[in-house]
């Protein structure tokens, strides 16, 4: 049974994420969406709601689950049996960042290797941030990420506004 971990912040889950996911389920057995902590980020949902987003859109994938996780990426590898960490790369602007963790998660947990799925060229400049900022400005973001969150977003960020 081969596990893999799809780890990141999905805040929120984008069409490129999706893209990477399901790329993911057909080459692994088993994959975990795993909503982990950016220590250098402040996300707008919770991990919770990122949680319950991602649900909604991977309901088509039988072998696809998702979970968040406040540790060390390589311990909850190790905690699930995984061997794989699939990250998207969208450019060469991503590879010094991923590169670096990738290493470091080597380092810690050599039994995990990370593999490296290239961004779909239709998603390449794609982000959670972008999709945040456009929506922020009352720009139209339903391109960007899946139909049914497209509500869920808007909600979030009028809210956010009044705080
Ligand atoms: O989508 P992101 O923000 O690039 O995802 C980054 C994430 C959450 C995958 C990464 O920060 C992570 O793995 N956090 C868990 C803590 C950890 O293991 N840090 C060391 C990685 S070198």
């Amino acid at each position: 049974m081969r596990i893999a971990l799809c780890p990141g912040s999905f805040d929120p889950v984008t069409l490129g994420h999706l893209d990477i996911i399901h790329r993911a389920a057909g080459m692994f057995d088993q994959v975990v969406v795993l909503v982990g902590t950016n220590a250098s980020k402040k996300p707008l949902f919770t991990s919770r709601e990122r949680v319950g987003l991602l649900r909604r859109t991977i309901r088509d994938l039988p072998n696809v689950t998702v979970d968040s996780y406040d540790g060390l990426l390589v311990d909850y590898a190790r905690a699930h049996r995984a061997t794989a960490i699939v990250k998207g790369l969208r450019a060469m602007s991503d590879f010094e960042y991923e590169f670096q963790m990738a290493l470091t998660n080597r380092k810690l947990y050599p039994e995990v290797e990370t593999v490296f799925l290239t961004s779909t060229a239709e998603y390449m400049y794609l982000s959670s941030s972008l999709v945040k900022q456009v929506a922020s400005f009352g720009g139209d973001f339903s391109a960007f990420v899946p139909a049914d969150i497209v509500e869920d977003i808007r909600k979030k960020i009028r809210k956010d506004d009044k705080k």
